[in-house]
């Protein structure tokens, strides 16, 4: 007889049993996926992570044993011993790779009942939040366990191909001093120094830059960041970074580490890689095309310059903005002349919504060409606008005017949601790019100030450095994003490594030297001590497995994510605490 806590042991897994099996006695674990009750037969579905195996129950054989069987329920634990046998080619089931078996129960125990659960596991339809409430039997799910199994092969396979390039896997703290990157921090109260706080790290930046410093040459870590930012569908309060820093490099060398490294996480999910090298675009270039410092390029929808041909014309809207340095930027659509007025009416909300004042458009017909600028620029002038944008007869043209950053965003929006509608985008193509060059600052407008683009350690362009002073606003940075399918997989840059260009940048952003002091302080003294030149990246890893599992939220491959308000449904928290736990930390809620 079985003994599940004596001598018998589990000798396959559920998914591993074949053809070549047949005839083996085996030992099987797992929970019970579904049963099909047959009266003198019994069909049990034996899940666990690895696949799912059928176990055949019979009368004629066992009738105790099949009684027994019939008491077990969906998501039972139970162990099965008996025969693997080769099924009735007839009862082959191609959606199962253990298909081609089935087990002959000999024996049985329950090991464990279970509650009936509040979803079915597979062919689950039961609400998101529903599925995050009860996490741990979202994560039976077979899916769920295919997109951990791919996170797990990606981090081996990062640690591996690391290891062969030189790089040291280096842990550095959680409980940390607050550095800006752009997120408001998560704070950590000081129980031995009350009113004062930790921050978790929003990402490795400085410490990965002391470890230059320190002379570790080339270091790595798969680091948590914690960033209290608003969330999407790619963003996570915490989420993991492969993160990355090397000494003596430029670009190019951190590109050759990378590229690399995403290809062979493309081969361990069974996708083909990009070839390289991944294509290099200028950020002026990625926003004056395509509206977008990630663009998506498994489509096309680029953007035609219209500013000149509108500069003087009789459309004022245009016409001023042309005058006033502005831009006018169009996307021909093909197919888009049939175009409903309600199909033109939501993409013109949709431009709206992301800043455009409004979105004019052509629809060029056979015979004709239809648009509410007629009336002002007459046949040719809307004809030397469709010759413009190489636009032909079926097409349409969406043009918007106005501010350049404005236009370009919008712009950008219509053209991915134009793209998504149409059906335009090649979902089986992986599209990589470099996007580099970016600029220094960007200007708030709001506290009329400039602010890192990448962060204030990044090094600008050395042709761009006497003008740090005079125009930050021309100033590049050597800073590169890596982007893939239209998302930002990885962000680095070359840093500053010297005391007195790191004094100037912070100057450009506004920081006095008393501020410098007090958020960096422990920072700039080490610059000041033999800093190697240095550069690194890190890369977004729930993103790529995201990705490559072919998922649309990066919550599907994080084990225990949390939802948008980033709350955790399943342990309830954020929570109140104790008074005493407060009291001993001297903090008073106003809450
Ligand atoms: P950055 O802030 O660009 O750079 O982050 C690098 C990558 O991390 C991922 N990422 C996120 N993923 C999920 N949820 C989030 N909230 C989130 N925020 C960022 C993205 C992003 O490209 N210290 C610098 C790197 C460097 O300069 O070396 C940094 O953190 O994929």
């Amino acid at each position: 007889m079985l003994d599940y806590l004596g001598t018998t042991k589990r000798t396959h897994s559920c998914g591993e049993l074949r053809r070549e099996d047949e005839g083996k006695r085996v030992t099987l674990m797992g929970w019970v996926n579904s049963y099909r009750d047959h009266g003198s037969v019994l069909f049990v579905h034996l899940r666990d992570r690895d696949g799912i195996t059928q176990v055949v129950f019979n009368e004629e054989r066992d009738a105790e044993l099949l009684a027994r069987a019939k008491t077990a329920r969906t998501e039972y634990v139970i162990a099965v011993e008996g025969r693997c046998i080769l099924r009735d080619e007839r009862n082959f089931n191609p959606n199962m790779a253990t298909g081609e078996i089935e087990v002959f129960a000999e024996e049985l125990k329950i090991l464990n009942d279970a509650q009936t659960p509040p979803f079915e596991i597979d062919n689950c339809r039961a609400s998101e939040d529903l599925r995050l409430k009860y996490r741990y039997l979202d994560l039976r799910r077979t899916e769920m366990q295919a997109n951990l199994r791919l996170r797990h092969k990606l981090s081996l396979a990062t640690r591996e191909y690391l290891d062969t390039r030189g790089f040291y896997e280096i842990e550095t703290p959680i409980l940390t001093k607050s550095t800006p990157e752009g997120a408001r921090d998560y704070l950590v109260p000081s129980r031995t120094f009350p009113g004062r706080f930790f921050a978790l790290p929003q990402s490795p930046q400085l410490f990965k830059q002391l470890l230059m410093i320190g002379g570790y040459d080339r270091y790595f870590q798969i680091a948590r960041c914690f960033r209290d930012e608003d969330l999407r569908a790619d963003r996570q309060p915490e989420f993991t970074q492969i993160d990355l820093e090397m000494s003596f490099v430029e670009p190019s060398d951190v590109f050759d580490v990378i590229e690399p490294l995403v290809c062979k996480h493309f081969e361990v999910a069974g996708i083909e890689p990009p070839a390289r090298p991944f294509r290099r675009m200028p950020y002026s270039e990625a926003i004056g095309r395509y509206g977008s410092d990630k663009p998506d390029l498994r489509f096309g929808l680029e953007f035609v310059d219209l500013t000149q041909q509108f500069a003087g014309s009789a459309f004022s809207v245009f016409a001023d903005a042309a005058a006033k340095g502005g831009a006018v930027k169009a996307i021909v659509v093909p197919g888009a002349a049939a175009w409903s007025r309600k199909q033109f009416d939501d993409i013109i909300e949709h431009a709206k919504r992301f800043g455009a004042g409004g979105l004019a458009y052509i629809q060029v017909l056979e015979s004709e060409a239809k648009s509410a600028l007629s009336k002002f620029l007459g046949p040719d002038g809307i004809k030397t606008i469709i010759d413009a944008a190489g636009a032909k007869a079926g097409d349409a043209v969406l043009m918007i005017g106005g501010d350049f950053d404005a236009v370009c965003t919008s712009l950008g929006a219509v053209r991915l949601e134009v793209g998504r509608r149409e059906r335009l985008i090649n979902e089986n193509a992986w599209c990589a790019l470099w996007v580099v060059d970016f600029p220094m600052f960007e200007f708030h407008a709001d506290d009329r100030r400039w602010y890192a683009l990448h962060h204030p350690f990044t090094s600008p362009a050395d042709e761009d450095m006497d003008k740090l002073e005079s125009d930050p606003g021309a100033v590049r940075a050597k800073a590169y994003d890596l982007v893939l399918n239209g998302s930002e997989l990885g962000g680095g840059s070359i840093r500053i490594h010297r005391t007195d260009v790191q004094a100037r940048v912070f100057r450009a952003l506004g920081l006095s030297e008393a501020e410098a002091r007090e958020k960096f302080g422990f920072f700039l003294d080490a610059l000041g001590y033999g800093t190697p030149p240095h550069g690194g990246i890190a890369l977004g890893l729930d993103r790529i497995v995201m990705l490559l599992a072919g998922g649309g939220s990066i919550r599907d491959v994080i084990a225990f994510p949390k939802v948008s308000s980033a709350s955790d449904l399943m342990t309830d928290s954020p929570s109140a605490v104790a008074p005493e736990q407060l009291a001993e930390l001297k903090i008073k809620t106003l809450a």
